[in-house]
């Protein structure tokens, strides 16, 4: 019996290029669909949560977007400025003592309009040079290749991912990633949160709702094409760096039933299989699942595809699985059900757990739950991709931040990771979400701070920028250095 951690146990942190670079006019970059996302500062908490979850993006705002390019209310072309402050951020991930680094790529930045016959190179010399700076440290590199932003271009000429055209386009930049990056990335993944595009459509597949006549069609289209994107990359991968690691991910919506009735249970396996097992089913195991025809069927849900895909699909399966960890609910047949918010999603309230200052329900246990559940089925090796408090932290006059609340956090879900390690499960690593502060995805707002570093920026992008680090920071050292003995 295993008695905790592996020797090795890859210890990191993760953020996303469009959250914490910035320099969207740096270095050739092409436009993405999030520096087209929008926050006025002045809105309040509420507005800013009926923005995410009520209209995440509309035609009109699209529009404004793309004709408005130098204002300073879209948070990610201002994000945490780390394109150019990535050698003093890397340092702190390195004085921390961190195994692994996952960040994304920016597809606009090496193909900025998505359909350029040839990359751009000041693209390929950023991540090169960011990579070979952990390097110098041992750090190693959880490259995603893409993270909700694809260029805009592609949206405004292919449609996004309603097009097969994006597949090949995503391919060409795949190849270039492997070629460019080969020797120093250490686990690819082809798509963050492969079931976003479900439940955040704009982040996900580039669909803005109020285009759509049938969005739930539209999306499970964008989706098939995702996956037949993925499966090429991991065969691509496999082909051209033999040995290489290419996983996938989703963002896990662990649920119980809400009570022991037989209509809870049913309907807590039904939440299961649609909106997390579909897509790791298919990426795992190389087709769809059964249980998805009954789906479809409901919906009137038709999903085109030609021939050779259901052999794309098998050809391509993951060497390991991923996910991001924030929060847990509970299934029910009861439509008056209470709910919360949650990561992407409205959650439905469980009374036994309490909620961060964002309405997500914390549940350590359902992360041994979730690791448990997820190792049984595939049997691959897992890594927890995200997982996280955000919170609203204070700067004291000298320099410190007291975010022991972080700590009682990260200590909670570290020790029940461990408990399933014990329980036999096969984890590779733990990137603990916005090691850095960055700017968040639903609210795009600074002040839902999730880093062990502080980043010294408000809403509107106004502060020093400068970098301090929190009691948190010392804590996750001391975490890293003791392999996640000393809690
Ligand atoms: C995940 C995303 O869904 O959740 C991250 O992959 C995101 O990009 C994280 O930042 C936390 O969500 P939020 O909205 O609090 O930033």
């Amino acid at each position: 019996m295993k008695q905790g951690f592996e020797e090795g146990f890859l210890w990191g942190g993760a953020i996303s290029c469009s959250q914490a670079e910035g320099g969207f006019r740096d270095g050739g970059k092409g436009v993405s669909t999030q520096d087209l996302r929008y926050l006025d500062p002045s809105w309040d908490r509420e507005q800013v949560e009926a923005k995410h979850h009520g209209s995440p993006f509309s035609t009109q705002e699209f529009e404004q977007a793309l004709q408005d390019m130098d204002t300073t209310y879209y948070p990610n072309r201002r994000g945490i400025d780390f394109y150019h402050h990535y050698k003093e951020d890397i340092a702190l991930f390195a004085e921390m003592g961190m195994k692994i680094f996952r960040t994304s790529i920016c597809w606009s930045r090496i193909f900025p309009n998505g359909d350029d016959a040839q990359p751009n190179a000041q693209g390929i010399a950023y991540y090169r040079s960011m990579f070979e700076e952990c390097k110098k440290y041992g750090i190693k590199i959880f490259a995603t290749m893409l993270h909700y932003d694809i260029p805009v271009q592609l949206v405004l000429k292919y449609g996004g991912w309603k097009s097969r055209k994006t597949i090949d386009f995503y391919l060409r930049y795949a190849k270039v990633l492997f070629e460019e990056y080969g020797d120093l990335v250490d686990f690819w993944l082809p798509f963050n949160e492969f079931n976003a595009g479900r439940f955040a459509p704009w982040d996900g597949v580039c669909l803005i709702p109020d285009q759509e006549e049938n969005l739930n069609q539209a999306v499970f289209q964008c989706l098939h094409h995702q996956f037949l994107a993925s499966a090429r990359a991991v065969a691509l991968c496999h082909q051209m760096l033999p040995g290489a690691k290419i996983g996938g991910m989703i963002a896990r919506f662990t649920t119980y039933p809400a009570t022991c009735k037989p209509q809870d249970a049913l309907q807590a396996l039904q939440d299961d299989q649609y909106a997390n097992w579909f897509y790791t089913d298919i990426m795992a195991r190389g087709r769809y699942p059964a249980y998805m025809d009954r789906y479809f069927d409901r919906f009137h849900i038709c999903i085109e595809k030609e021939p050779g895909d259901d052999e794309i699909l098998r050809n391509g399966t993951v060497d390991f699985l991923s996910f991001s960890y924030y929060f847990s609910q509970v299934s029910t047949s009861d439509q008056g059900w209470e709910k919360t918010a949650g990561n992407l999603i409205m959650a439905n309230k469980n009374p036994y757990l309490e909620t961060s200052e964002w309405g997500w329900q914390m549940d350590p246990i359902g992360l041994r739950v979730t690791l448990n559940q997820m190792y049984d089925r595939y049997g691959l090796p897992l890594f927890v991709a995200e997982n996280g408090l955000g919170t609203t932290d204070i700067l004291q006059q000298d320099g410190t931040v007291h975010d022991a609340y972080r700590i009682d956090y990260l200590r909670s879900h570290i020790e029940q990771m461990k408990q399933a390690v014990i329980d036999g499960v096969e984890l590779i690593g733990y990137t603990m979400w916005g090691i850095i502060d960055v700017v968040s995805c639903g609210p795009l707002t600074m002040d839902k701070r999730y880093g062990v570093i502080y980043v010294d920026l408000d809403n509107g992008g106004k502060g020093s920028g400068k970098r301090y680090r929190k009691d948190s920071f010392y804590w996750y050292k001391k975490c890293i250095a003791s392999n996640g003995e000393d809690l």
